[in-house]
């Protein structure tokens, strides 16, 4: 018995040793792998196609590569010059290190790839509850789902948003300094609008009375009666508006304000901005969105993190990580989340807004446009690199299906879901 218990004891010391041993090769090889990140990710998986996944990599492997890299045996111009001031300790550290990580962020299954809904799928039409519109910034078109019908008409459409009551989709076109809008039914064009310099986000009013239009190249937002189908006047904001979130009452809009200033305060009823909320930990916020009791601004920016902004103290409480380059954030319609996109990664972050805990679910490219539908159960994310549309069921957070799309999608209109 006391032999038994011994043995135990002496076991346990080793696997703690061994343990906290991996653990310090790991932190060496983790400073050094800053260099890496650029190209193979934060996280070992390659920012693009181009660049090979190092996560979850045999040790062994990933040592004989650097060391052939080092001298010269595998030709590859640019490896070969990162290998040159690694030394073999580095290379040990940095193998131990990757081959440590998470081979992916998440497994998903993908059931369909590249399908194409049609009438009597009807399992991919329950997908699309609600109408959904997605702007394609290289084909100069928005498809509409589930219909996959096409709207022409306009050139280089970025942003998109619906009325509330569904029936006007608008577009802005930056290189054109206007804003298109269709009737989301008949497709047909019903005016093209003059705003400021560099349009991005658009938003509706949430009485569907007035569109706003961040002009990031001019520094101040257009009005849009969408009565009249007029450009009504600007308001004036700091560097960089790129997109703007209303309260539910249509009170206030809240500016993101990518020159750095953090975020806008718009009094709607004035149409002035009051004052700016500054937005530290951050670099450059891009888009943002609410919580569902308007007390949080979820931040997302240009780099890879998200600030939690509490909007009674008007203070950052919190800066999570997530993926690397700019991105949609969209927090679902049932509050429960906060999804963000990233353009230079490969995989999407889902914040549980309780808890702040991330999830990263993998797609294999990069992602930009993200919105849930109305009911939660469903995201929505644009693939710009792969002209694909991914349909994420929520409740297991698998890739339902993939739809191929026009070239470089880029955001989402979701009935709805504003
Ligand atoms: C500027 C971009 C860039 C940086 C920075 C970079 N790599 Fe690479 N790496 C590449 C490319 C491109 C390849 C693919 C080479 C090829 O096709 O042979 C590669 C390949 C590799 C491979 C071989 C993977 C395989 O599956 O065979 C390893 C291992 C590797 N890199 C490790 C590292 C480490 C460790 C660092 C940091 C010290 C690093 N790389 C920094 C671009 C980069």
């Amino acid at each position: 018995m006391k032999k038994i218990l011994f043995t135990n004891l002496l076991l346990t010391m080793l696997f703690a040793a061994s343990l906290h041993a991996a653990e310090s090769i790991n932190k060496q090889g983790q400073l050094k792998a800053a260099m890496c990140a650029g190209c193979h990710g934060n996280n070992g998986i390659g920012i693009t196609s181009e660049f090979p996944n190092l996560a979850g990599q045999k040790l062994a492997y990933l040592q004989k590569q650097l060391h052939d890299f080092k001298a010269g045996k595998r030709q590859n111009a640019t490896m070969n010059a990162m290998a040159q001031s690694l030394t073999t300790v580095d290379i040990k550290n940095l193998a131990a290190y990757f081959s440590s990580l998470p081979r992916q962020v998440n497994t998903v299954t993908e059931k369909t790839i590249n399908h194409h809904l049609t009438a009597n799928d009807k399992a991919s039409i329950a997908e699309f509850p609600d109408a959904v519109f997605s702007s394609m910034k290289a084909s100069a078109t928005i498809e509409a789902f589930p219909s996959e019908k096409v709207v022409q008409g306009g050139e280089n459409m970025l942003y998109t948003a619906l009325t509330p009551n569904g029936k006007m989709l608008l577009s802005t076109s930056p290189s054109t300094n206007t804003v298109y809008i269709f009737d989301s039914k008949t497709l047909q064009k019903l005016a093209i609008i003059n705003v400021g310099k560099a349009p991005k986000g658009v938003k509706v009013t949430p009485d569907g009375k007035f569109a706003y239009v961040s002009n990031q190249g001019s520094n101040n937002i257009s009005i849009i009666n969408l009565r009249s189908l007029t450009n009504i006047g600007t308001i004036k904001t700091a560097a960089g508006p790129h997109n703007v979130r209303f309260t539910k009452n249509g009170k206030l809009a809240y500016v993101t304000l990518q020159g750095g200033a953090g975020i806008g305060v718009i009094d709607t009823k004035s149409a002035k901005m009051t004052h700016i909320i500054p937005v530290s930990g951050i670099t450059g916020p891009h888009n943002l969105d609410l919580s569902n009791d308007e007390k949080i601004a979820y931040v997302r920016d240009f780099v890879h993190h998200v600030a939690v902004v509490d909007l009674i103290k008007e203070k950052v409480t919190n800066v999570i990580t997530v993926g690397n380059g700019h991105g949609g954030i969209d927090v679902f319609p049932n509050g429960k989340f906060v999804a963000t996109a990233a353009i230079g990664d490969t995989f999407i972050s889902v914040v549980n807004t309780k808890t702040l805990t991330v999830k990263n679910i993998n797609l294999g490219t990069a992602s930009h446009g993200i919105r849930a539908s109305k009911n939660s159960q469903w995201l929505y994310v644009t693939l710009p690199k792969e002209n694909a549309i991914a349909v994420i069921n929520t409740t297991n957070w698998q890739v339902e299906r993939k739809i191929a799309v026009g070239k470089f999608p880029f955001w989402l209109a979701v009935q709805g879901n504003p």
